[in-house]
């Protein structure tokens, strides 16, 4: 039988149980996440559990990378659920602390990696970026993971982590896990429980208007295939495009050809219905 997983809340606590861990050779894997935890998360889960001895899950909802508190307040939580669902997956340790441990003075620390954390996201949430590199450089150096598990679904987010990683000589491995997407093609996301149904049957929009943008693409102009996403998804009544951007896979600058970079990514942030909630997906051209 496979001993129950550890709920644990102090910094202290979560250090000698890994130091224990680590003396007896074991490999650690990290899921960072900020709870409200779905099947996306549980496959980031499973594959840490697939791949390492020890799993640690941090359950952390992390106010320094919040620039709009309202979204903060209305984020969903559901911490027995989340314990629930990791015991499940085979998780051995979550870790949930509380502000006052992470934070007991506030973080004045700064990062910036442009360009990629100062466009699409670090452009239209000033700080966001700087706050998810506290909270994980945070995490990093109490767990000293050998492998570190971050979902696709936020591109931007792995490639500023991979530069804060070189930056700060972290030794570990980021393992980027593939979106997983409902049957209709919506990605899977915590933010995703605050939708209406009827933003719910809109929402699935987003990512049909990506694939079929990938295949305008075949035949048209970066900036025609921008246009065209754009223009499909906001002839839906209750989307609107915040932007759509095409980048290069690596630096997150913007291509102005198809022949620009090795690699090709549209990212897109989307506002769905009236409270409106903000949706995030990205296709590789
Ligand atoms: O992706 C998330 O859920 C968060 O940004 C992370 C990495 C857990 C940091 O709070």
């Amino acid at each position: 039988m496979r001993p129950e997983m550890k709920i644990i809340t102090t910094i202290q606590e979560l250090r000698a149980e890994l130091k224990a861990a680590r003396d007896a050779g074991k490999q650690i894997g990290l899921v960072p996440t900020m709870g409200a935890l779905h099947e996306g998360h549980a496959s980031l889960v499973r594959r840490s559990v697939a791949e390492n001895d020890v799993t640690v899950v941090s359950i952390f909802l992390n106010p320094t990378q919040f620039n709009d508190k309202s979204d903060l307040e209305r984020y969903p939580r559901t911490l027995d659920a989340d314990c629930q669902l990791l015991s499940a997956c085979g998780a051995q340790v979550a870790f949930a602390p509380s502000v006052a441990e992470v934070y007991p003075e506030p973080d004045t620390r700064q990062f910036s990696y442009p360009p990629t954390d100062a466009v699409m996201e670090g452009a239209m949430r000033p700080g966001h970026f700087n706050g998810v590199c506290q909270i994980v450089s945070k995490l990093f150096s109490y767990v000293e993971p050998d492998r570190a598990y971050f979902g696709e679904k936020d591109f931007q987010q792995i490639a500023v982590i991979r530069r804060m990683v070189a930056d700060l000589g972290f030794k570990l491995q980021i393992v980027p896990c593939p979106v997983v997407r409902e049957a209709n093609g919506l990605a899977m996301s915590s933010r995703n429980t605050l939708l209406s149904p009827e933003e719910r049957a809109i929402a699935p929009a987003i990512y049909a208007s990506l694939v079929a943008g990938r295949n305008f693409a075949r035949s048209h102009s970066v900036q025609l295939t921008r246009e065209y996403v754009e223009a499909r998804i906001n002839a839906v009544p209750g989307l609107r495009v915040e932007y759509f951007s095409i980048v290069d896979a690596d630096s997150l600058a913007d291509v102005n050809t198809w022949s620009d970079a090795l690699a090709i990514v549209g990212c897109i942030t989307v506002y769905c219905g009236s409270k409106p909630i903000r949706l995030i997906d990205h296709i590789h051209f």
